[in-house]
């Protein structure tokens, strides 16, 4: 009876600790936030750095981009396009690649 309960507990948290595994795996992963960046390229340009009206993401300051990308997501900011796009990536996701484009050079 105890041993049941004990295994069906078990059984219950599997998925929770494979979650977890997960997550610590995703934290560790060092090409993360370049991976990440490059979902941006194909509009901010390679590294950050756009052509024509775009705007340049590297050399930037976190704090800006982060405030940017936080106005985005809560329409406080209107956009054509990046209200979806901010809304595609978790808290940790977007302070990652704001990180990796504020360390690139602002110019190629
Ligand atoms: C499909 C094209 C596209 C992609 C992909 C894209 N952006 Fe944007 N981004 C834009 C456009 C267009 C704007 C101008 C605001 C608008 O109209 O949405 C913008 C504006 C911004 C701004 C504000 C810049 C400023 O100085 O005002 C930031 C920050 C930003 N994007 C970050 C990102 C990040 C980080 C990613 C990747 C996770 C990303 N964008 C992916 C098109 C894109």
């Amino acid at each position: 009876m105890i041993i049941s309960r004990v295994r069906g507990i078990a059984l219950a948290m599997w998925p929770l600790s494979l979650a977890l595994l997960a997550g610590a795996s995703w934290a560790q992963d060092p090409l993360l936030a370049r991976n990440l960046a490059a979902t941006c390229a194909n509009c901010h340009g390679t590294a950050g750095v756009a052509k024509g009206e775009m705007k340049t993401l590297a050399g930037r300051k976190e704090d800006e981009l982060l405030k940017l990308l936080a106005d985005y997501r809560s329409g406080a900011q209107p956009a054509t396009i990046m209200h979806q796009i901010a809304k595609g990536y978790t808290d940790e996701q977007l302070k990652l690649v704001v990180k990796h484009f504020a360390a690139l050079p602002a110019k190629p």
